[in-house]
């Protein structure tokens, strides 16, 4: 059985690399719990070198976007190969804060394949802004999805992608505020079988789906109860080495 998936979504925090010291300080205390899953943490780009030195023997090195250009020559971008050559082995895409600001699930597709050339995983974000009765937002849902990973065929190679349940309406609030166990198995189960209509059931069930959306210590344990998923992307709780010690407990 792999072990469980925790990603932790920096996003442009902490202020600097000084405050990033002391958390990572913090979390290498407890090296011996998340050696036990398979602990990522997205920094802001400037932090990656110093995370990927304090955090060697218990984490991997995440980035929160690629651009969604392979070669050539493009002033301002960190491409996917450099980004490899830090060590770099997740990308976070299509979160909903860079799907805010422009970002479309066509050009998510367009940088999976990128990810996947450059040998770095796709976790691919996807979440409805809101819920309603009629269940109008698995049809969102469906389509965010299938956009999303339109550049994998078949039979492409998709042992190394991870999808992320992500309800827009849940980020960034509190544990009272996230999603509820029954509502979180039933995204699960779309999910899973949008998957499966898109590349068949056995290369569906072995891709693994994790939930974001205000995990915190408080929520984490009934999250995972019966509910499918593989795994957390936290958020603001994963500045906090208290907060991801708990989190982490709760995986294992
Ligand atoms: P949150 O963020 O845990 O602060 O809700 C999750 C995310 O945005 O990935």
């Amino acid at each position: 059985m792999a072990k469980p998936i925790l990603i932790a979504n920096w996003k442009n925090h902490p202020g600097s690399l000084s405050e990033a010291g002391t958390l990572l300080r913090q979390l290498s205390r407890n090296s011996r719990l998340y050696k036990r899953l398979s602990l990522f943490i997205a920094p802001p780009l400037p932090y990656l070198g110093t995370v990927s030195l304090r955090t060697r023997n218990f984490a991997s090195l995440a980035t929160q976007d690629i651009p969604a250009i392979f070669q050539g020559t493009h002033t301002g971008m960190v491409t996917s190969d450099i980004l490899k050559s830090f060590g770099v082995r997740l990308v976070i895409l299509g979160h909903s804060e860079c799907r805010a600001l422009g970002e479309t699930s066509e050009s998510v597709s367009q940088k999976v394949k990128i990810a996947l050339r450059s040998g770095i995983v796709p976790l691919v974000c996807v979440g409805e802004t809101s819920r309603d009765q009629d269940g109008e937002h698995f049809e969102f849902l469906r389509d965010e999805l299938k956009l999303s990973l339109a550049s994998l065929n078949r039979k492409a190679d998709t042992s190394k992608l991870v999808v992320a349940y992500e309800p827009v309406w849940a980020i960034g609030k509190s544990a009272r505020d996230a999603i509820v166990p029954a509502d979180l198995k039933q995204s699960v189960i779309f999910i899973r079988k949008v998957l499966t209509d898109m590349f068949g059931r056995k290369t569906a069930e072995h891709i693994p789906i994790l939930y974001g959306g205000s995990v915190e210590p408080a929520n984490a344990g009934v999250l995972l109860d019966e509910t499918g998923i593989r795994g957390f992307l936290v958020g603001h709780a994963s500045l906090h080495a208290k907060s991801l010690g708990a989190i982490a407990e709760s995986l294992i």
